[in-house]
């Protein structure tokens, strides 16, 4: 092939270019993607090339990506749900996994400097391409994302990323990076030692070739070597080989294991035990450390717990393509009516995202409160001083609600009144640009109640966020037969505008994510009135793989809030409120805000005092718990509060944190059995009441399946 070498040489993936200076690039484009993927497809095809390519003489070779923001995200996942289908399904893991490593073996063993220019997304096994190249330099730019997320997956890096990130980092950095699954900005990764060099966006336009053989040259010239060019070439800390030693590493081990176990439970999440255990067994022995790598995820990839996360990572993508909706108009300006704790939170996250907003309140000292939060919010998340005062530019406080003529949405975030909002609404008609979209963060007022005398009520769509906005990832989109398709269009889209996932529900009371949670939450109080500690209650939670425990978290929400919800969905639904809730909004108990809920508080955090409690056992309450959650995931199947399972899965996973390694509640009944749960239903509703009766959608769900 080298023979006839001519300047350009193109496989279906890769792109190959040879310059006058002896040196190649080699550029990934899978076609008809957006994004850059090690499929088993682009690996082989990769292995060619450098199998031919290591007989020639050349002076460097450099990896880059032809697509706009993507050097490589990463292995392709699609192939790893395939894997679980097979009869051979560890074998055919193994057989691919092998396939990855000697690639990146191989560009490890070119006789010639390697590089990899990175641009965009350069995750898990694009990650591990580049760490097998000697230099890594990335381009300057906000959109470049690094890092090794595979925890997430259930998996841990497998194409010899373990060894060579270890070997790179040390014991404490890598594994920081690998378990955390951290995805790091272009400077962060530069101070961890991932990334040599950071070089402007305009070099690669204009001749990073030309750049590359100049430090080449000047080097072999001055015999200083192509170091000096990376002044922060990072080096791994000496003391990294005491480390490896045999008696200290399961010292070590220990360390990072404990400081894990407080965060996730090893028999919930395999992956980062096995990754230290594999460091453990097997540091400063690569070969060997390699080949029980990809023992190591073949292993794990197989298992019910990545499959089932990586479920959800399909799932996320399902709804972060509901925000490319066909509608062009991207919203610029918001203005916001209501400045509370969701209005405020809304605001402050919308000028986070670069957008403009103006916010009205009847009260103008909330306003002024407002910017102070808005201060300390920017200040904790921009590091230069041009970028905190451009997002305090850009929240406007707005006395005289000046802003209802100029957005093109308008969201409205205050108390939780009909005829309060549905006069928010009427002003804004009258005042608003004809095409502005009208939103509600309602929780529980049905959507047509609200719109009821607008003229056109199809511009009212329900935005409904959680808190904390800043930190929670889904936001209901919540319809009625009267919203219009512009609406929902506008709000999913803008939803994509602020990173988080659209969840399209019907405006039903408490919508999706509220219905689910309270009868959970609410059996929590029952619980506790029994007489079982909170603490119990909680770990109970915990160990079914919930990551907060029911009580912490209504005292969380705040019992106000998680009163009125159940009031309101009391209404409707078969749910009682418990008495000790109402008792405890009375004194003024609202949970951590007040200091005192369930827990007391102490610097925000809950006081849990050790029990001795030996009533029913964990099980027993967890059953109470997630028996009630589930009864009503399957009740708003059978009503279309949302479309399908998936939708349901998702929404109650990224709305409530749902243990993800079960895969989401819908998966989780299908995979123990829906006859056997509906049973194990009734069985609870003899013994604790009609709060338990299985609802008819049971029956529906059986025969789907
Ligand atoms: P909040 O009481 O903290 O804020 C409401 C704000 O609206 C207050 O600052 C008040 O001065 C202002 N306000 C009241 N009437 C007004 C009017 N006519 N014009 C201008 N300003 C007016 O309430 P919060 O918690 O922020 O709730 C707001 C909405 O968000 C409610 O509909 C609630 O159901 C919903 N929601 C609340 C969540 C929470 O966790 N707090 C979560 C999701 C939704």
């Amino acid at each position: 092939m080298w023979g006839n070498l001519t300047m350009k040489q193109s496989y279906k993936n890769w792109l190959i270019e040879k310059d006058d200076f002896h040196i190649v690039t080699l550029y990934l484009n899978i076609p008809d993607t957006s994004t850059n993927v090690l499929s088993q497809e682009v690996l082989i095809e990769l292995q060619t090339i450098l199998d031919e390519m290591k007989k020639m003489p050349l002076k460097a070779l450099i990896f880059q990506s032809s697509k706009e923001h993507c050097f490589i995200a990463g292995a392709d996942v699609n192939e790893f749900s395939k894997f679980i289908e097979s009869n051979n399904a560890y074998d055919e893991a193994l057989h691919a996994i092998q396939i990855g490593q000697h690639v990146m073996n191989s560009i490890e063993n070119l006789p010639y400097p390697t590089f990899s220019l990175i641009n965009g997304h350069c995750l898990g096994g694009g990650m591990e391409l580049a760490l097998a190249c000697d230099y890594r330099i990335a381009l300057d730019d906000s959109q470049t994302r690094i890092g090794l997320p595979e925890v997430k997956l259930g998996i841990h890096p497998g194409f010899g990323g373990t060894v060579r990130m270890n070997r790179l980092l040390g014991v404490f950095k890598a594994m920081n990076l690998m378990l955390s699954g951290r995805i790091l900005s272009v400077e962060k990764a530069q101070r961890f030692g991932l990334i040599d060099n950071i070089i402007s966006n305009k070099i690669k336009n204009h001749h990073f070739r030309d750049l590359v053989n100049q430090w080449i040259d000047e080097s072999l010239s001055q015999k200083k070597g192509i170091l000096k060019y990376f002044t922060q070439k990072h080096k791994r800390p000496f003391y990294n080989n005491l480390l490896e030693l045999n008696f200290i590493r399961p010292f070590v081990s220990y360390l990072i294991s404990n400081k894990v176990s407080k965060r996730v439970k090893k028999h919930h999440y395999p992956a980062p035990f096995e990754l230290i255990n594999l460091w453990q067994l097997h540091a400063g022995n690569d070969d060997f450390m390699m080949k029980k790598e990809a023992e190591s995820v073949a292993c794990l990839i197989t298992s019910e717990t990545a499959q089932n996360l990586i479920r959800i990572f399909h799932l996320q993508n399902k709804l972060k393509n509901l925000t490319h909706s066909s509608t062009d108009k991207k919203i610029k300006h918001i203005h916001i009516i209501g400045g509370g704790v969701m209005g405020g939170d809304i605001a402050i996250w919308c000028v986070y995202k670069g957008l403009t907003v103006t916010v009205h309140d009847q009260n103008n000292e909330v306003l002024a409160r407002l910017v102070k939060r808005a201060s300390d919010f920017f200040n904790r998340k921009f590091k230069e001083k041009h970028q905190f005062q451009s997002a305090l530019d850009r929240l406007i406080p707005d006395i005289n609600n000046d802003g209802l003529k100029k957005a093109n949405l308008i969201i409205e975030a205050i108390i939780e009144n009909v005829e309060a909002k549905q006069s928010v609404f009427k002003q804004a008609e009258n005042i608003a640009h004809p095409d502005c979209i009208f939103a509600t963060n309602t929780s529980s007022i049905p959507l047509d109640d609200i719109s009821h005398g607008l003229s056109d009520p199809g511009r009212l769509v329900g935005i409904h966020f959680f808190n904390p906005v800043s930190r929670m990832p889904l936001i209901e989109i919540v319809s009625s037969n009267l919203t219009s398709e512009t609406a929902k269009k506008m709000a999913m889209q803008f939803s994509g505008q602020l990173g988080k996932l659209p969840l399209p529900v019907r405006s039903t009371p408490g919508f999706l994510v509220n219905r689910v949670l309270t009868p959970y939450l609410l059996e929590a109080m029952e619980l506790y009135t029994e007489g079982v500690p909170a603490t119990f209650i909680d770990q109970a939670a915990l160990n079914f793989g919930m990551p907060m425990g029911p009580i912490e978290l209504s005292d969380k929400v705040g019992l106000d809030i998680c009163l009125s919800v159940a009031e309101n969905l009391s209404k409707s639904q078969n749910v009682s409120v418990p008495e000790t809730l109402v008792q405890w909004v009375k004194k003024g108990h609202l949970g951590i805000k007040t200091n005192q809920g369930f827990y007391e508080y102490k610097k925000g955090k809950p006081i849990k005092n050790k029990t001795d409690y030996t009533g029913l056992t964990l099980t027993q309450v967890s059953n109470r718990l997630m028996f009630r959650l589930f009864n009503e995931a399957v009740a708003c199947l059978d009503e279309h509060v949302v479309e399908n399972e998936d939708f349901l899965d998702a929404g109650i996973i990224f709305g409530t944190g749902f243990a993800p390694f079960l895969g989401g509640p819908m998966h989780y009944i299908k995979h123990q059995g829906i006859a056997e749960m509906d049973h194990k239903l009734i069985d609870l509703s003899k013994n604790f009441g009609q709060r338990f009766n299985p609802g008819l959608g049971w029956n529906t769900f059986i025969s789907m399946h």
